[in-house]
């Protein structure tokens, strides 16, 4: 599906964008391997989280409700049946990488885990390795790609040092940890979302941070009662890029999520002068069971261009597409550095960003580990390829609105991966779609 989006005049209203997508996943997860049932309010009806109940429900989980809340009956941590077909991740890396930490200690039982074109280039090295080194047994395709095998086996604890700083890996680690003989420990080379660490700690394992370290051990069951999901910053990001890119425009954002492993971004839009109140979560060390939430509140107003360092990446991952288009519309060069991870996203992203701004009349150059943007005052428009990701196909709708000349996103209906209703809420918003 095709979507013109045209040069807007403001955008102004009060708006409560979309449930997490991370933690509605992790919730949707932890549900099954609990053997009481958990309540999650707030769950995203999206794709992806589609992909994870249905997952869960292949492995012998019972999902009530829909929408508002749900109602997850697990099986138990090491009770998971094993599925008839192979479970179907469709487009969604984070259940493609944190799954198999669960599955992997399922002994006796064999589970095949596939999805979609994106999916089968993402690789899982990453986490099949540490796996294995904790006695799992799997079976990447060509070494790297799903489909993955996964054997169930008796698990011990491992130190793990990841090479680049990752939740999913992390998370997948530590979700192996829960079933695994002694105490996992994990090493970020710098801080990625923590999400699971909180949730975790809330459902009674035994979990601890030490700067970059962080340790968990094997528990009986999960004590996890309840899960609220707030609003997803990611998806509240492309609100807060318009709000501050549209002329006149003014933009409320309730209950948005502010854990300081996630508002790399607003910190960047602050810096370049981007005006957006709210009471953002301050970095801590401190690892606590709960998931702040701030109300945003976002107006239009000049930038100026800045630098990305390498640490701030995990914080702002999902986001750099968007520091790409404000860097267009910035006074002087916005450069981000230390994200060559973006090549192995849902697409090639730094690509996809390069070459699509580019089409519509930015100044910008990929780089070694991530791109350079020469700010011009604004973008032309024209047309923009969203590659099937959600994020560019969004990204590509924003730049729209603050164009000159409007832009034809190819392939918006992607925004369904993570953010269904995204152009109805432009549209209420006042944006001319
Ligand atoms: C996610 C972690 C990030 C992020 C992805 C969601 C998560 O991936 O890009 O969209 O929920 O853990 P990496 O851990 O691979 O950086």
């Amino acid at each position: 599906m095709n979507i013109r989006f045209a040069p807007t005049r403001s955008l102004s209203g009060t708006i409560a964008p979309p449930p997490d997508k991370s933690i509605s996943h992790r919730a949707g997860l932890l549900g099954a391997m609990s053997s009481e049932p958990v309540r999650i309010a707030n769950y995203l009806e999206a794709a992806d989280t589609h992909s994870t109940l249905q997952a869960v429900r292949s492995l012998g989980a019972l999902v009530e409700g829909n929408g508002g809340e749900i109602v997850i009956r697990g099986t138990g941590l090491r009770e998971a049946r094993e599925p008839d077909e192979p479970i179907d991740v469709g487009n969604a890396g984070t259940l493609l990488r944190l799954l198999p930490g669960w599955l992997a200690a399922q002994q006796g039982r064999t589970f095949t885990l596939d999805g979609d074109a994106s999916i089968r280039r993402r690789p899982v090295d990453r986490i099949a390795l540490p796996l294995r080194a904790m006695g799992a047994r799997l079976e990447a395709t060509a070494g790297s790609f799903a489909p993955l095998r996964i054997h169930g086996e008796r698990l011990v604890a491992v130190d793990h040092d990841l090479d680049v700083a990752s939740a999913q890996v992390k998370s997948c680690l530590l979700f192996a940890a829960l079933t695994a003989d002694g105490t996992t420990t994990v090493t970020e080379p710098s801080r990625s979302r923590d999400h699971t660490e909180r949730m975790l700690l809330r459902a009674g394992v035994e979990i601890a941070r030490d700067g970059d370290c962080v340790s968990a051990a094997n528990v009986d069951e999960l004590a996890l009662d309840s899960v609220a999901v707030p609003a997803d910053p990611s998806s509240a990001a492309f609100l807060v890029a318009a709000g501050v890119l549209v002329p006149g425009s003014r933009l409320l954002l309730s209950d948005v999520g502010v854990n300081w492993t996630r508002s790399g971004f607003l910190r960047i839009v602050r810096r370049m002068r981007g005006i957006v109140l709210g009471d953002l979560e301050e970095p801590s060390d401190e690892l606590v069971p709960w998931e702040p939430t701030s109300d945003l509140d976002v107006a239009y107003g000049a930038l100026e261009g800045t630098v990305v360092e390498p640490e701030e990446v995990p914080l702002a991952i999902d986001e750099l597409p968007l520091v790409a288009l404000l860097g267009c519309f910035a006074e002087g060069e916005t450069l981000v550095t230390g994200a060559q991870e973006l090549r192995v996203k849902e697409s090639d992203r730094i690509a996809g960003v390069v070459e699509g701004l580019r089409g519509l009349g930015a100044e910008i150059e990929a780089t070694a580990d991530g791109f350079a943007v020469r700010g011009t005052g604004g973008l032309r428009g024209g047309e923009i390829d969203s590659r099937g990701d959600h994020r560019l196909a969004m990204m590509g709708a924003v730049a729209g609105l603050a164009s000159r000349e409007g832009v034809e996103v190819i392939g918006m209906d992607a925004a369904t991966i993570s953010y269904p209703g995204f152009v109805a809420d432009l549209r209420g918003l006042g944006a001319g779609v």
